[in-house]
């Protein structure tokens, strides 16, 4: 049993809220588009309830020129590396959220899940932290470890409808009471979901996720959904006039060999449209044929720059990982991994790849193996 299971089994983080004043920071930029608002849970008082979540957007935006998640990565590692002397990864983009009450009215309740069913892992532990009171229906619902285990089979097992499975949450959930300067812990395997907000207060909350050492993390890519704690390994490209830049896209590897072109093509536009270039030629692997056309570009064909849709469009080896990406960095061939925001052009950069490529092997499916278990292989 991972030492963070107990730690997150429905537990409490209590942390210092005169150190990390990360209310005051939120509603300062919610003042900013809003400055009407005296206070987080009184927010929907004095604007209209259907612009929250695009405030939230905005806000969430804002808060990256802030100490905010300076501040929760130094809870995450005081109160939770720290404590447990655990290595992980740490959720790249948390978002702030906003919850009104009446919420149901604008058809938005969270309805009951849990995190193998929404693509996450079971190396995964969630950190679900209030910036304004939270009890009773304004707050979230949870359920305890054992019941949550017995109702995951049973709705699998004796296919439920959403409606049962729903009834049957709200039926032996309880709220999360916590104030501001404290979180909740739990993991994939609790379910939780929200319920109309009666309370008359808005609730304001983020949830941030971590991925333990050879954690399982399921559809959530270690690099682009997570990063080194206290760490961005994030780069800004430039092109300069006269590059040669190329795309490369294949099929080979572990997370690339079912995303076919049409959406691998679609990071690497996104990535050119941030960077304000056109879309260049792009390349192709001959599938089954071992990257051999990627180090062809990189040593041979003079490239300044070649734009991967993702770390995991390299190799999996890691030996013949690295020995292209030595071969870039020789050469100066700048590698962008676009979905990680990502460049390789030092040894540095190749280090920093293989921490996060390297983090963890495990690949399998929560969803699958449930079925395994429940209806054999
Ligand atoms: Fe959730």
């Amino acid at each position: 049993m991972h030492p963070l299971r107990k730690l997150f089994d429905n537990g409490t983080l209590n942390y210092d809220i005169e150190q990390f004043p990360m209310s005051d920071i939120i509603l300062d930029q919610v003042q900013s588009f809003y400055p009407q608002v005296k206070s987080l849970d009184t927010m929907h008082e004095s604007m209209n309830t259907n612009e929250l979540y695009d405030l939230g957007h905005k806000v969430n935006r804002e808060l990256y020129n802030t100490d905010f998640y300076k501040m929760l990565d130094e809870v995450i590692s005081k109160y939770i590396q720290q404590e447990s002397g655990e290595d992980f990864l740490i959720q790249r983009f948390p978002g702030v959220r906003f919850l009104p009450p009446n919420q149901d009215k604008e058809g938005s309740v969270l309805l009951f899940h849990q995190g193998r069913w929404v693509g996450n892992g079971l190396g995964m532990y969630t950190v679900w932290m209030p910036f304004t009171p939270c009890y009773e229906s304004n707050s979230m619902q949870i359920l305890d470890l054992d019941i949550s285990q017995e109702i995951t089979r049973k709705a699998v097992s004796e296919r439920w409808s959403y409606e049962k499975l729903n009834d049957v949450c709200v039926e032996h959930s309880w709220p999360i009471t916590l104030q501001p300067g404290q979180a909740h812990l739990f993991f994939q395997e609790h379910i939780h979901g929200n319920i109309p907000n009666r309370t008359g207060k808005t609730r304001c909350s983020t949830d941030i996720r971590i991925l333990v050492k050879n954690g399982q993390c399921h559809r959530r890519w270690p690099g682009s959904y997570f990063r080194p704690l206290g760490k961005n390994f994030q780069k800004t490209p430039e092109f300069k006039k006269g590059e040669i830049i190329v795309t490369y896209a294949e099929y080979e590897g572990i997370k690339t060999k079912k995303l076919d072109l049409y959406f691998q093509s679609l990071v690497v536009k996104e990535y050119c449209r941030r960077a304000g270039i056109v879309p260049p030629y792009q390349h192709g692997e001959n599938e089954g044929l071992n990257h051999t056309h990627l180090e062809h570009l990189v040593e041979k064909a003079g490239t300044d720059h070649i734009l991967l849709t993702s770390m995991f469009s390299l190799p999996d080896d890691s030996n013949h990982r690295v020995a292209i990406l030595k071969k870039a960095v020789a050469s100066g061939c700048k590698i962008h991994l676009c979905n990680e925001d990502m460049i390789v052009e030092t040894a540095e950069d190749i280090e920093n790849v293989e921490y996060i490529r390297t983090f963890t092997n495990d690949w399998s499916s929560p969803v699958e193996q449930l079925e395994e278990e429940l209806f054999g292989s």
